[in-house]
């Protein structure tokens, strides 16, 4: 039988996510910070079956030479925005099965915080959140506009971000046990503390101690997502991650790395089939050929290199355009985000740093460059599943607004889901949804921490 393709749609909650397209009339450069927008687009989601919406986030924003430049203000590229993580419970209220992963960045904030949060959004969505654990990226700004002085190396922030996830773990699983939550009314007792434990972690990058103040939810932790493709990004999501986000080239390099990350995950005790592999797709579809490319044509006219430029030096550190265009890929060096770098190296390590300009400016950070007429797209979408392993699409938009993802909802699911390939999502929780299990996989390392019982037994 075929695989079920797992669908998400790529979003940020700012004027025009990737590219700046907001001034086009499809864009949602008036819309974007309406919380109503993006109820009306939840809903959708959830009408059409998809799995999940991703917000992608940052509290930084591009600079080069340590300040902002002004294609950056002046053509809202991803500036400015909004906390995605406060509209979640909203969109959580008005939608049944969409499942919300979020972003968060272990450099900044503080493990014990980020566990009641997103604690807080599982219950409030009956266990349909997932969090994006990310080591960060615009790391120059993040740290300048957080008073952080002391800046780790590139490894060490993912050595950093295994001992914040370990805290949140402890608090997660094992400050609780299942039945500590009684409530019951008649004998007044609300928890039972003897089935409460006390967390202590002591470690290189965090110290915390002390007992959960949010009871089990119904995923206890939410769906572990990763999205850096470096090598040490890498070996962090086959110890950690359930689902890892991709930004798929081609077949071939996406079967390497989904095969790379199996591959690393059963070395950390884990099955192959733990880690979920979900790429980006920007999908230009018409109901004809023609249509589709003519789209498409119109999209990537509103894309300047100036802008492209920005953005990659917002995610590298790295400004191209100060270099000379004949300097080689391989002999780039950065010590912020290097899944980029890296990409280009691998694609062809002589590739120069004005190619990379030329096509960094119509794909930007995106995945896989789909334009066809709706069985066209949809054939290609199952040639790179079934070719590559990966186990679901996200979408990302193309103009901005909605329009894209109605085109998609409209004229490919049908076609999908007549092949079997797509349905609605199996399960209340969205594990559920990805893996068909409502808790951590008994795999999953988590199950080896572990916190002291409250009570010591005599
Ligand atoms: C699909 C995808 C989504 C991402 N989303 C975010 C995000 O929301 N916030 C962020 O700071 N970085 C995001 N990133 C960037 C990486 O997580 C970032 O590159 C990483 O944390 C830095 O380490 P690296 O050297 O492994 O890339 C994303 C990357 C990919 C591929």
């Amino acid at each position: 039988m075929s695989k079920r393709i797992a669908l998400g749609v790529f979003e940020m909650m700012n004027p025009s996510n990737g590219m700046p397209t907001w001034t086009d009339p499809r864009g949602r450069g008036d819309d974007w910070d309406r919380l109503e927008y993006w109820v009306d687009l939840a809903r959708a989601l959830d009408a059409a079956g998809f799995d999940f919406l991703f917000f992608a986030d940052t509290y930084g924003y591009a600079t080069l030479g340590g300040r902002m430049p002004e294609e950056v203000a002046a053509h809202g590229i991803q500036f400015p925005a909004l906390d995605p993580m406060l509209a979640i419970a909203a969109l959580a209220r008005e939608t049944d099965a969409l499942g919300f992963v979020v972003t968060s960045p272990t450099t900044v904030e503080r493990p014990y915080a980020t566990a009641r949060r997103f604690a807080s959004l599982d219950r409030f969505t009956g266990g349909r959140i997932g969090w994006n654990v990310v080591t960060g990226s615009s790391q120059a700004t993040t740290d300048e506009l957080f008073g952080i002085t002391e800046q780790l190396a590139h490894d060490q922030r993912y050595d950093a971000a295994d001992d914040f996830l370990d805290t949140c773990l402890r608090y997660w699983e094992h400050s609780w046990d299942d039945e500590a939550e009684v409530r019951d009314r008649i004998r007044g007792v609300y928890a039972d503390p003897s089935k409460l434990h006390r967390v202590e972690v002591d470690a290189a990058y965090q110290r915390s101690a002390g007992i959960f103040a949010v009871p089990p939810t119904p995923q206890r932790t939410p769906v572990l997502f990763q999205a850096g493709t470096s090598d040490r990004g890498r070996a962090y999501a086959a110890r950690n991650a359930e689902a890892v986000f991709i930004q798929g080239q081609s077949i071939a390099s996406a079967a390497a790395h989904v095969a790379d990350i199996r591959e690393q995950a059963v070395r950390n005790g884990r099955a192959p089939d733990d880690v979920k592999v979900i790429t980006g797709m920007t999908i230009t579809v018409a109901p004809t050929r023609a249509e589709a490319h003519a789209l498409r044509g119109e999209y990537e006219a509103l894309l300047a290199r100036a802008d492209a430029a920005v953005m990659f030096a917002g995610i590298t550190g790295l400004d191209l355009t100060g270099l000379d265009p004949d300097t080689r890929v391989v002999d780039l060096k950065t010590d912020l985000g290097q899944t980029l770098v890296q990409r280009y190296a691998r694609q062809n390590p002589e590739m120069r740093v004005g190619e990379i300009l030329d096509s960094f400016r119509t794909k930007a950070i995106r995945g896989f460059q789909i334009t066809g007429s709706p069985e066209e797209v949809a054939d290609e979408i199952e040639a790179i599943v079934d070719g590559s392993g990966i186990d679901g699409i996200m979408l990302e938009p193309t103009f901005g607004g909605p329009a894209a993802y109605r085109a998609f909802i409209e004229l490919v699911v049908p076609v999908l889901a007549a092949r079997g390939r797509v349905s609605p999502p199996p399960g209340a929780t969205l594990r559920e949804h990805l893996s068909g299990i409502p808790r951590l996989a008994p795999t999953h390392r988590a199950h080896a921490l572990h916190a002291r019982p409250l009570v010591e037994s005599p």
